[in-house]
């Protein structure tokens, strides 16, 4: 029986890379985000069923999940949708900022999940049509492992969201259903650092400047791969960096070379 993923964000970056490799792999997609005119891109390009929908209101993703029932319910969803405002410190920054992320990582992540595990659970008991099991991934970062300057808001939103899926696993504990976690360190997507700096381009590309970082495909093949285990094999937390970023402190740049 063909598999059918959620995937929230699908618009850009590791959202849209995801849809497409779930896609190779034979997985109806269905992918979920703002700009409906990229996820028609992202759908006549992989088949996937696109759902234009902001995670952060509750009545948009009431109406998301009732079309993903619609359209042949769901057994997995990745909870990609999220982003970062500012690199100011905690004293600095804007409560304005602080509110937009933990709308999108931590209380949209929080609807969506509670939105769709009723769908879940559906898919996981029709008899014949269902798979027996479902599986949830969220999509956190080494942000939410290990503090840094000027990572205030955006840390807080990502340790919450490591707590809520930590919190998951406990409360959905004698279900099938698996909750994971991938918690990835530097990704070069074209988005990402372009909106956390506010359009600043050039800033933005000093991140990834004498460093060969991840890609969103990189992180994708990953992602994806947790959910091609068996179903009773739960990943609780990737966490998955370039080489030469041995920590959120530790970035080597410059070429990598054995030690004489
Ligand atoms: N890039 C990195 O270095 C990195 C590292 C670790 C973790 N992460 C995390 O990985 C995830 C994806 O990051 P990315 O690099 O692929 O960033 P991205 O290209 O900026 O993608 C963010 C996605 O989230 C969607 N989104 C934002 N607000 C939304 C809302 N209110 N409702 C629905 N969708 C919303 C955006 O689509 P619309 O604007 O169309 O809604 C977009 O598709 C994020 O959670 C990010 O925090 C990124």
């Amino acid at each position: 029986m063909q598999k059918r993923v959620v995937v929230t964000g699908a618009s850009s970056g590791i959202g849209a890379a995801t849809v497409r490799r779930f896609a190779e792999l034979g997985w109806q997609t269905v992918a979920v985000a703002r700009r409906a005119d990229r996820l028609a891109a992202l759908a006549a390009e992989t088949g996937a069923h696109a759902i234009a929908c902001d995670v952060t209101d509750e009545a948009q993703v009431a109406a998301m999940a009732r079309e993903v029932v619609e359209t042949g319910g769901a057994d997995a969803l990745v909870n990609n949708a999220g982003g970062a405002l500012g690199t100011d410190s905690v004293e600095t920054s804007s409560n304005d900022d602080w509110r937009w992320m933990f709308e999108v990582n931590v209380i949209g992540l929080r609807t969506v999940t509670a939105a769709l595990l009723p769908v879940l659970r559906d898919g996981i008991r029709t008899a014949e049509g269902g798979s027996g099991w479902a599986s949830i991934l969220n999509l956190t970062s080494t942000a939410g492992l290990s503090a840094y300057p000027g990572g205030s808001g955006y840390n807080a939103a990502k340790y919450a969201a490591h707590a809520v899926t930590e919190v998951l696993r406990l409360e959905l504990a004698g279900e099938p259903i698996r909750v994971m976690e991938l918690a990835p360190g530097l990704v070069h997507t074209e988005e990402f650092t372009l909106n956390r700096l506010r359009g600043d381009a050039a800033g933005a590309e000093k991140p990834y400047e004498n460093v060969t970082p991840l890609t969103a495909e990189e992180v994708a093949h990953v992602l994806v791969g947790a959910f091609e285990q068996p179903p009773h094999v739960n990943q609780d937390l990737i966490v998955l960096r370039p080489v030469a970023q041995s920590s959120v402190f530790h970035t080597h740049r410059g070429p990598l070379s054995a030690k004489a």
